[in-house]
């Protein structure tokens, strides 16, 4: 006797296009090997990041690895803005990732509800508050890396157009941005997509493409009345392509 396979596998929707996959594979790949290559410089004192920096093969493979790191993550920040740049301006494309007034309201609302002054949490969007933080969090924190990493790799350079203060001002802000970035993504991403109740014990979905259609209704509920105010405006629906 076969099985009712329609009652056991839940629906999915699609969330994300390959190219989102592949972006968000190549932002962990690059995002940890510099982490990986340039916090074991900073508490370069502490025992295990001797062993690590050991591993790597010695600090000055970790130099070099951590610099043509930082060259391929420039690489995917341009590719990244010029993208998007194209697709919202010139394609349609929704900026969903945009942060609103909605945001502001929700974080407040949210607020109230985990102070049990509110019975139920606010209504998401394709993405939340929370996402919307996390990545122009990374977007920015990640500029900013870029900017004074190429500072300090090219000194003398800088000093030809720059006061010479701005050296040890760019090691500072590179230094404690990682940290602030670092921090962020571990206690507060990994947190969202692994550990929370929401979600737990992972969400699969920035590396399958797809969502189950109950999760979906739960965190982003205002999804579909988004799509569906852009249908009623006569518009194509966006393939995931379209969706930044
Ligand atoms: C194993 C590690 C990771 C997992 C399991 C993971 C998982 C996810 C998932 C499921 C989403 C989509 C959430 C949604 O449905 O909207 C997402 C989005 C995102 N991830 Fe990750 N991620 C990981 C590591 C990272 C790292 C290392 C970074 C950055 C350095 C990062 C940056 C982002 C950003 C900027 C977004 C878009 C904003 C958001 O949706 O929160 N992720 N990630
Ligand atoms: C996610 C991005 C990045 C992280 C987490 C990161 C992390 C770090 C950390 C923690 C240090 C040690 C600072 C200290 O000693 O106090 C460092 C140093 C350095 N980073 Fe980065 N960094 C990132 C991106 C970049 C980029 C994009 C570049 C540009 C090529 C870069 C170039 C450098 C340079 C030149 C140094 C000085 C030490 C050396 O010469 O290797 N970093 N980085």
């Amino acid at each position: 006797m076969s099985a009712d396979t329609s009652m056991a596998t839940p629906r999915r929707i699609r969330r994300f296009s390959t190219y989102r996959i592949v972006e968000h594979l190549l932002l962990i790949l690059l995002f940890a090997t510099l982490a990986l290559t340039g916090l074991p410089q900073k508490f370069h004192q502490v025992g295990i990041c001797q062993s690590l920096i050991l591993l790597i093969g010695g600090i000055d493979m970790a130099r070099i690895i951590h610099h043509w790191a930082g060259v391929l993550f420039l690489l995917l920040a341009v590719e990244h803005i010029a993208v998007n740049f194209i697709g919202i301006v010139f394609r349609q494309w929704d900026p969903s990732l945009l942060i609103t007034l909605k945001d502001v309201k929700d974080a407040i609302h949210n607020g109230r509800y985990y102070l049990g002054l509110l019975p139920n949490p606010a209504l998401c969007g394709r993405f939340s508050y929370k996402e919307k933080c996390v990545y122009w969090l990374v977007l920015i924190g990640g500029i900013q890396m870029i900017v004074t990493g190429f500072m300090l790799w090219f000194p003398v350079l800088v000093t030809r157009y720059l006061p010479g203060q701005f050296i040890p001002a760019a090691k500072i802000v590179h230094s404690s941005e990682a940290m602030i970035t670092f921090l962020l993504v571990v206690t507060w991403h990994l947190y969202e997509v692994i550990l929370s109740p929401d979600v737990f014990p992972v969400n699969k979905g920035i590396f399958t493409g797809y969502m189950e259609e109950q999760q979906a209704a739960r965190l982003h509920p205002l999804e579909g009345t988004e799509r569906r105010e852009i249908d009623a405006d006569d518009l194509s629906e966006m393939s995931p392509e379209h969706r930044p």
